[in-house]
């Protein structure tokens, strides 16, 4: 037998021999000897949930691979747009499956004029971008009848194509009307981060083109943020999916879970984080109110799995000096770089291995493009739809079983109605 290890229930004296495959043991095999007894784990923190062949993390290493790939290379050479056929479709694409696979999702930017002129356009003057979107995501599951044909292979195609084209498009959409201005129809003449921008800034010129260094430095974070294997997200995305409900319906949960502060939510509370520091001198002051606990947590820093500096958020500090060239320094970049120095020389967080995360500095990058800090969870829902239709597809191609985990029940056994007179 390959690698393996043996249980014994004690209660019985019955040993049973499992196999280490993958990486894991199959829970399947425990049941047999220890029916009933469940394995604890409140956060899956020791729970793998599925087998996966789309992205591959070392926490200890820092280090992130989508279809075997290295995060590096990709940021470098490719294009989001690239990395999303990649992460759906298990290789790169040749030139024409490349060519045809931009023409299906250029042409598919376009929403119902009923999605945002009776839908968005009826949400609250100041509501947040992240709701609206989540709610958008969720309601084209009405416009599209053929959504739930979920194991027709055409149908599919066509519904991943629509919710990674019409993204940037309900992202902007809702920015548009956040803050007043008219939206902006796609340009197809535009690439994917170029034409997200456009719709995001456009005003009364003729046709918005925005700087080239911009343009590259969204589209590279965007291939950044395209995939986490089972985070929490990608995991709303995996247990919705399980139902065998439609893929927008899916979606919508998706991003509702990374609408957290926690999670998604992270780059949004850091830019908060660092102007409520306000100068350097408030820095270490700040830290040791996170260590005594007296403050919220350092935002931006730790992960359930990088227990090292994540390698997204090394990228994105370099581009963040790019970005800079152009936008002029964000005011908040020295008093990130101190709170970093400090930490990671601090035995608080070194010992709870805690590093800077993708959100640390992400977010410093679209306060300088311009982009409100409520945009900042809808940034990154944009490029990680990619992800949660990969996983998705994965799962159905799978077959895997609904999700439906069990529980160590801890409240009262078994008691009589008592009528209200006599409570
Ligand atoms: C993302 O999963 C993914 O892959 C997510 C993501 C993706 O691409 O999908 O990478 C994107 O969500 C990145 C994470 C963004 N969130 C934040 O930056 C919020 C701040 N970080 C934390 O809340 C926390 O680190 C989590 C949520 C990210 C991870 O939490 P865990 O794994 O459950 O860790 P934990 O809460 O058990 O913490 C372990 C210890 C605790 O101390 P002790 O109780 O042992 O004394 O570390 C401490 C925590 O208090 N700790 C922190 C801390 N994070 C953990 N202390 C201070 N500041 C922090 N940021």
């Amino acid at each position: 037998m390959t690698e393996s290890i043996t249980i014994t229930d004690n209660r019985s004296g019955e040993s049973l021999e499992i196999p280490i495959v993958n990486g894991g043991v199959a829970a399947a095999d425990w049941s047999k000897l220890l029916p009933g007894v469940w394995f604890y784990d409140p956060g899956f923190m020791s729970t793998a949930a599925c087998e996966s062949s789309i992205t591959y993390l070392d926490g200890e290493a820092g280090i992130l691979r989508y279809r075997g790939y290295p995060i590096e290379q990709l940021a470098a050479e490719s294009t989001y747009l690239e990395v999303a056929y990649l992460l759906l479709n298990g290789e790169l694409p040749n030139a024409s499956e490349f060519d045809e696979w931009k023409h299906e999702i250029t042409y598919h930017t376009f929403i119902h004029e009923n999605v945002r002129k009776r839908f968005l356009d009826g949400f609250h003057y100041d509501a947040h971008p992240m709701g609206m979107l989540v709610s958008a995501v969720a309601a084209l599951s009405t416009f599209y009848s053929d959504a739930k044909d979920i194991f027709d292979e055409e149908s599919r195609h066509k519904q991943v194509t629509r919710l990674i084209a019409k993204m940037p498009t309900l992202a902007a959409a809702a920015h548009r009307f956040s803050v007043g201005m008219p939206f902006v129809y796609p340009d197809n003449s535009l690439d994917f981060a170029g034409n997200f921008l456009s719709m995001m800034w456009k005003v009364a010129e003729p046709r918005f083109e925005a700087d080239p260094v911009l343009t590259r430095a969204l589209d590279i974070l965007f291939i950044l943020h395209a995939d986490h294997e089972q985070n929490c997200s990608t995991s709303a995305m995996r247990v919705v999916g399980s139902s065998h409900s439609d893929p927008y319906s899916a979606t919508a949960a998706a991003a509702a879970a990374l609408y957290g502060p926690r999670h998604g939510g992270a780059n949004e509370a850091v830019i908060r984080m660092l102007s409520e520091i306000g100068t350097l001198d408030d820095v270490a002051p700040f830290i040791a109110g996170v260590k005594s606990g007296s403050h919220q947590r350092l935002q931006g820093f730790g992960h359930r799995v990088y227990k090292s500096y994540d390698p997204r958020a090394k990228i994105i500090k370099k581009i963040a000096d790019e970005v800079f060239e152009v936008t002029g320094k964000n005011p908040l970049l020295d008093i990130a770089l101190k709170l970093e120095e400090i930490a990671l020389s601090d035995d608080y967080f070194i010992s709870r291995k805690l590093y800077p995360n993708v959100d640390f500095y992400s977010g410093l990058i679209y306060q300088a493009m311009g982009f409100p800090l409520s945009m900042f969870p809808v940034l990154f829902a944009i490029p990680r739809t990619a992800g949660w239709l990969a996983h998705w597809q994965e799962l159905l191609d799978q077959d895997s079983r609904i999700a439906r985990p069990r529980q160590l029940y801890i409240g009262h056994d078994v008691r009589n109605y008592v009528p209200l007179g006599s409570r």
